[in-house]
């Protein structure tokens, strides 16, 4: 396994969502980003109040923001759709400054919000959704040691078309001896 870049998850600050907006102006960064059907998605307000739900943990996300090793913001992951009984939860990732693509900060992220996730919030499975044709996004899940749990018919509607998702989950056993074979 190769070295990953250093990566630090922060709580998100209000003074984010200008980087947010700008990353969310780009096409090739949302295609795959559940976001409503608009172009920009959202505007900078609607992004100032998203950030400020975060924040205050309003909207049930558990999101953070992505810095590298010289503390430069580059995206964020979360953790969502907490199922306490169950001990589940739902990941997102997004790495905005497409600078940052296909140099492991990608995973490097997911690594430290799965640390987090099955030991902070003690859970046993973290599972996501990912668009059949976003095959980036599929091969690092798969090299972090994600495995496919099924076919999601239908599931997102993309600029009026109906995609399928695939839905794909990693078991805290799993992500603990994926962990001890990646080195920093
Ligand atoms: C999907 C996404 C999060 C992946 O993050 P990333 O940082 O680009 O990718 P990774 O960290 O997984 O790294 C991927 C590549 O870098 C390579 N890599 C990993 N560590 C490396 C290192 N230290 N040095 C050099 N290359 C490295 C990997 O081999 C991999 O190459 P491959 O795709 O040819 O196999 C990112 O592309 C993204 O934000 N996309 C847009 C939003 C999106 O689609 N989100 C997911 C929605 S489900």
């Amino acid at each position: 396994m190769f070295h990953l870049p250093k990566v630090t998850l922060r709580e998100l600050r209000i003074t984010d969502a200008e980087e947010r907006y700008q990353w969310c102006l780009d096409e090739e960064v949302i295609k795959y980003l559940n976001m409503p059907e608009k172009y920009p998605p959202f505007s900078r307000d609607e992004t100032k109040n998203w950030i400020e739900m975060c924040i205050k943990k309003t909207n049930g996300y558990e999101q953070r923001a992505i810095l590298d090793q010289d503390g430069v913001h580059i995206g964020w992951v979360d953790l969502k759709n907490f199922d306490r009984l169950n001990k589940h939860a739902e990941l997102g990732i997004a790495i905005g400054d497409k600078r940052y693509w296909g140099k492991g900060y990608g995973l490097s992220a997911m690594r430290e919000m799965l640390d987090y996730g099955f030991t902070y919030f003690d859970l046993n499975k973290i599972w996501l959704r990912v668009e059949v044709d976003n095959e980036k996004a599929i091969s690092s899940y798969k090299r972090m040691g994600y495995v496919e749990e099924g076919i999601l018919r239908q599931d997102r509607l993309r600029k009026g078309v109906f995609v399928d998702r695939l839905r794909m989950s990693i078991l805290r056993e799993e992500f603990n001896r994926m962990k001890r074979g990646m080195a920093e």
